[in-house]
C-alpha cells in the first residue's frame, strides 16, 4: 500500500478515495494478492521445512468467514477450519469440499454435529466430554464412521492478551493434559467404533509473537502421542497445531515472519517425534489473522473533529466499536494513514473514535495525524481479520460493505446492509398493536 505520484493511496492497485466514493463509507477493502501471497508463504514453508508424510494448512474462517475469502483459499489448495454451522454453511455453499473441513467450537450442539455429519466433514476436533460421547453416538446411529483430532489444553501460556490465551490448563477449551483428560479422552475415544481417532490438536492463542511457546506447545503434543502409543500401542498419525501467529498492526510491532513460524513448528515436531521414536505426523496449522489481517484495510469519512484544550482531542469518524469492536475488547491499537498523501510534517496526536454512544467506542488511541479536517478519508490498515467477522448491529449502525480490490479492479464482497436489513426481522405482536390502537383511540385497553 502506497502513494502515487498525485499524492492518492492506493490498494489492491486502486484508488482508495475512489473506491470510498464508489462503494461508501465505512468500507472494508480487502486485497486478493495479498491473501494468496500469505496462502503461498505458507505452503512453500511447508513444503521445504516439514519432512513428515504431509502437511495441511487450514484457514481458521472465524478471521473472516466470506465465500470470496473462502473461493481464494480453495484455490490455493488449503484446507478450512470452520466453528460454527452457519461458518459451515458458508464453507458449503462456497464449494468447499467438505473431507478438507475441520469443525471445531467448544459446545457444539446436536443439531451442529448432525449437520456437519451427514455433509462427511473432513474432521471433528472434539472438545470435551458431553462432545465425545453426544458425537460417538450420533454417528453410530447415523452410521457415519467420524474422524476426530482430539483437543488438548497443553498448559501453555501463549503470552498475548488473556482473552485471546487460550492453551493454559484450566481454559474453557480442550481436555486439560495436565490433569490427565487428555490422555482419558483419547483412550474413550479409541474404545468408540463410530469414531476413527485421526490424531491430536491444541490452539494456545492468538496474536502470539513469541515462536518458543509454540515449540513448547509442540514437545508437549508430541510426548502425549509418545504416551498414548505406551499406554494404548495406539500411533496417532496426525498433529494439528492451530493457529496464532501474530501480525504487524503498529510500527514497532515485530511479529515472526510466516516461513520462521512453519520452521520453528516443523523443526520442533520432527525433533521430538525423533526423540520418542515416533513416525512424523501429518502436520497441520490453522492460521486464520496472519493470512488475512494485512490484506484488509478499513476506510472512513470523518466527521467532527473535537478539540480539548485539556486531555485527549478527538477524530470522529463514521464507524466505531460495531465494526471493530477490537479497542473495547482487547486495547487493540492501529496504524492511520490519511487517503491524501499530507503535504506538511506537522503532526497532532488524536484518539479515533467512532459513532456509538459509549466513550469506550475508541478505533485507537494515540495516533499522530496531519492537519484533518470534516470530510476527509482515512484508512485504517490491518483490518483483515477479526473486523467485519467481529461487526454487529449495536446502535443499529448497519455493517460496511466487503470490498475485493485485485490488480486495479474491484467489485462488493459483502453488501452492504440497508436500513431496511435492520428492521424487517423484527416483528410486534398483536397484543401490542392493539394497545398502541386503543392508546391513539384515547381509550385504556380491554375498554
Ligand atoms: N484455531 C483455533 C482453534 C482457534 O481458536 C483460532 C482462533 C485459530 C485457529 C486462528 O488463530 P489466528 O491464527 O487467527 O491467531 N477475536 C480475536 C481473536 C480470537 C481468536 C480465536 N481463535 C481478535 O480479534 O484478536
Amino acid at each position: 500500500m502506497d502513494y502515487d505520484e498525485r499524492g492518492n493511496l492506493r490498494f489492491g492497485g486502486c484508488d482508495v478515495s475512489k473506491l470510498a466514493s464508489t462503494y461508501g463509507t465505512p468500507l472494508h477493502v480487502l486485497d486478493e494478492q495479498v491473501i494468496r501471497k500469505k496462502c503461498r508463504e505458507y505452503m512453500d514453508a511447508f513444503s521445504r521445512s516439514y519432512s513428515g508424510p504431509g502437511y495441511r494448512v487450514a484457514y481458521a474462517g472465524k478471521a473472516l468467514c466470506i465465500k470470496a475469502v473462502l473461493e481464494i483459499v480453495k484455490s490455493e489448495g488449503l484446507y478450512l477450519d470452520v466453528c460454527s454451522a452457519g461458518e459451515l454453511v458458508t464453507a458449503l455453499s462456497a464449494g468447499f469440499p467438505p473431507d478438507k473441513i475441520y469443525f471445531h467450537g467448544n459446545n457444539k450442539s446436536t443439531d451442529e454435529i448432525l449437520m456437519a455429519l451427514k455433509r462427511g466433514i473432513g474432521r471433528f476436533v472434539v472438545d470435551n466430554w458431553f462432545e465425545l460421547l453426544e458425537l460417538g453416538r450420533l454417528s453410530s446411529k447415523l452410521k457415519k464412521r467420524a474422524n476426530v483430532l482430539i483437543r488438548v489444553a497443553p498448559g501453555v501460556s501463549a503470552h498475548t492478551h488473556e482473552y485471546i490465551d487460550t492453551g493454559q490448563s484450566d481454559s474453557k477449551f480442550g481436555f486439560s493434559l495436565i490433569e490427565g483428560d487428555a490422555m482419558a479422552a483419547v483412550k474413550r475415544a479409541l474404545q468408540m467404533r463410530s469414531l476413527h481417532v485421526a490424531g491430536l490438536h491444541c490452539h494456545i492463542g492468538s496474536q502470539v509473537f513469541n515462536l518458543e511457546s509454540f515449540q513448547r506447545a509442540a514437545w508437549k503434543m508430541e510426548t502425549l502421542r509418545w504416551e498414548v502409543k505406551q499406554e494404548t500401542g495406539v500411533e496417532l498419525l496426525e498433529l494439528d497445531m492451530g493457529g496464532g501467529l501474530g501480525v504487524k498492526y503498529l510500527e514497532g510491532d515485530d511479529p515472526p515472519p510466516i516461513v520462521s513460524y512453519v520452521e520453528a513448528v516443523a523443526h520442533a515436531v520432527e525433533e521430538a517425534a525423533s526423540y520418542y521414536g515416533l513416525r512424523y505426523p501429518v502436520l497441520t496449522l490453522e492460521p486464520g489473522r496472519s493470512l488475512v489481517a494485512e490484506a484488509g484495510i478499513t476506510v472512513y469519512r470523518v466527521g467532527a473533529i473535537k478539540n480539548h484544550r485539556v486531555g485527549e482531542s478527538y477524530v470522529l469518524v463514521d464507524g466505531g466499536m460495531f465494526e471493530n469492536p477490537r479497542h473495547a475488547l482487547y486495547g487493540a491499537q492501529y496504524t492511520v494513514l490519511p487517503v491524501r498523501k499530507p503535504i506538511t510534517h506537522q503532526r497532532r496526536v488524536f484518539t479515533v473514535a467512532g459513532k456509538c454512544c459509549e466513550s469506550g467506542d475508541v478505533i485507537t488511541k494515540g495516533c499522530e495525524l496531519p492537519p484533518v479536517s470534516a470530510g476527509d478519508l482515512l484508512a485504517v490498515t490491518c483490518t483483515g481479520a477479526y473486523h467485519y467477522a467481529m461487526a454487529s448491529n449495536y446502535n443499529r449502525f448497519p455493517r460496511p460493505a466487503v470490498v475485493m480490490a485485485s490488480g486495479g479492479k474491484s467489485a462488493v464482497v459483502v453488501e452492504r446492509e440497508s436500513y431496511m436489513d435492520l428492521v424487517k426481522r423484527d416483528k410486534v405482536p398483536v397484543w401490542l398493536e392493539a394497545k398502541k390502537l386503543a392508546k391513539a383511540m384515547g381509550q385504556r385497553p380491554g375498554m
